[in-house]
């Protein structure tokens, strides 16, 4: 009796838990009520623990011990994760993701094989059961490698260059239909051998589908494990009948498919040729070009450029994230605007290494909403532009993208910056971006370099104004 009560309890925590999350993905979509959206999450997050610490110690028949372990176990994981939460720096936040990513999947491959060892024990390993199990590995296991090699991207402790085996959608396809063929043997033999052997397979398939993906295209990869995290999580649930978990996961899984779907469709690509891989290879044919030579500014002449200007976009880009170079920005957008100059900004959809990236940096500096625009908002402007400034951006500003089809962005959408009067490239050397190609704007009529730290030649604008 007293346990059908706790079950009831804690199956009405889990649906407050439910709606809380609903709650604060829709929060978590709009800056204004980002606070409010995470305070839902942490409150949701927290009903669930408790509500299910309850029902696992209201189940077990040495309530205490299995206390122990989950204090032990929690108290490991919160202070490894306070403490990466606290020192993790802005940039590196799409690395920490793809690291989390890659627990979400281990702890579904752990949580398959345990419910199988129990349900075969119980002899109630029913068909239905066994593929959960199956799935909940499979995908847990391709989004543990995958998370792995995008952490190892994203970190640069990898080359970020698309993996291209010969035959390599071939290799994909015969994963999947090996993996097919043990799970019809697994079902039949209710063996471990097969589950092994698929988890084998799938640990090399996630490695490779994201080995095989190139670096202007890990925008997509991000959102995509965040989906593939959200699934494993699901499975996770339907293999511990835990209903909460089942609601979460298909919520992340979903939420990460949309978000791949808007970025797929802001890099100009389709979902499947991303997933397919091996963009990126054509970065030669880039490199060995000529493209003639560029000019260095100096700090006087682009004071002396924005004293004349009238118009003025700024196009922000990762480099404007890794030397806090916000700030002053924000101020010299305010001392224009003081003089009366009409200063905008231009954000393209995956500047930086983050979705909203640049709009949360210059939310936190306090520049006003209503000057940040989108790329398609401001694309058309730029032939009516004075000066543009070009704040630590590269890729998503390259004229490749729509001038050379043989590069390995063509087709990406980009801020067209080179059809304003004049540009200013703010950027330490003539380094290439993330996707590693090089860049025909730095050598434009209209574009000077003006180069050094980002943060530090804003300032000295800033003075020379
Ligand atoms: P990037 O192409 O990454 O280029 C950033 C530039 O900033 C570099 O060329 C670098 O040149 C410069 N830089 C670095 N530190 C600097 C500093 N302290 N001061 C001044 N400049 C500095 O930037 P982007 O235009 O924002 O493009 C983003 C790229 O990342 C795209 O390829 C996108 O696909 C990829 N990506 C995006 C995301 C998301 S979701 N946004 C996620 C993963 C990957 P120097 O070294 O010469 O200074």
């Amino acid at each position: 009796m007293a346990g059908n009560v706790t079950t009831n309890l804690v199956q009405a925590a889990y649906i407050v838990s439910a709606i809380l999350f609903v709650l604060s993905l829709a929060g978590l979509s709009r800056h204004e009520r980002a606070k409010e959206g995470n305070a839902f999450g942490v409150t949701g997050m927290v009903l669930a623990l408790l509500a299910t610490v309850w029902l696992v110690l209201d189940r077990s028949s040495h309530p205490w011990t299995t206390l122990a372990y989950i204090v032990v176990a929690m108290a490991v994981g919160a202070s490894v994760g306070l403490w990466r939460a606290r020192v993790v720096e802005m940039t590196q936040m799409p690395e920490l993701i793809a690291m989390l990513h890659s627990f979400v999947g281990l702890a579904a491959v752990l949580v398959g094989y345990n419910s199988f060892e129990a349900g075969s024990e119980g002899a109630a390993s029913g068909g239905l059961h066994l593929v959960e199990v199956f799935l909940g590995v499979f995908i847990g296991a391709v989004t543990l490698t995958g998370s792995v090699v995008a952490f190892g991207k994203l970190s640069a402790r990898i080359s970020s260059a698309p993996l291209v085996l010969p035959a390599r959608h071939w290799l994909n396809l015969l994963a999947l239909l090996v993996s097919a063929g043990l799970l019809a043997w697994f079902l039949a033999s209710t063996s471990v051998v097969p589950l092994l052997l698929m988890t084998v397979v799938a640990l090399a398939f996630g490695w490779h589908l994201v080995a095989s993906i190139g670096g202007g295209d890990m925008p997509v990869v991000i959102s995509m494990l965040n989906s593939y995290s959200g699934w494993a999580a699901a499975a996770a649930g339907f293999m511990l009948g835990n209903d909460l978990l089942i609601v979460t996961g298909a919520l992340v899984g979903s939420s990460g498919a949309i978000l791949s779907y808007i970025m797929c469709r802001a890099m100009n690509r389709s979902f499947f040729s991303v997933i397919a891989g091996g963009f990126g290879q054509a970065v030669a044919t880039g490199e060995a070009r000529d493209y003639g030579e560029h000019r260095e500014a100096t700090v006087a002449d682009v004071a002396e450029l924005l004293r004349g200007a009238r118009s003025v976009v700024i196009t922000p880009g990762y480099g404007m994230a890794v030397a806090q170079a916000q700030y002053p920005v924000a101020d010299l957008t305010a001392r224009l605007r003081e003089r009366g100059v009409d200063v905008r900004f231009g954000i393209h959809p995956v500047a930086g290494r983050l979705p909203g990236h640049m709009n949360v940096l210059l939310a936190e500096a306090k520049v006003p909403y209503d000057i940040v625009l989108e790329m398609d908002e401001v694309n058309d402007d730029f032939p009516d532009t004075d000066v543009v400034l070009v704040i630590g951006a590269n890729d998503t500003v390259n004229p490749s993208a729509t001038e050379e089809p043989g590069s390995p962005i063509a087709g990406m959408p980009v801020l067209e910056v080179w059809k304003a009067h004049d540009v200013v490239v703010f950027k330490r050397s003539m380094a290439t971006g993330y996707a590693g190609v090089q860049n025909p704007l730095f050598f434009k009529d209209n574009t000077v370099m003006l180069f050094g730290d980002a943060k530090e030649r804003v300032e000295d604008i800033i003075k020379a104004l």
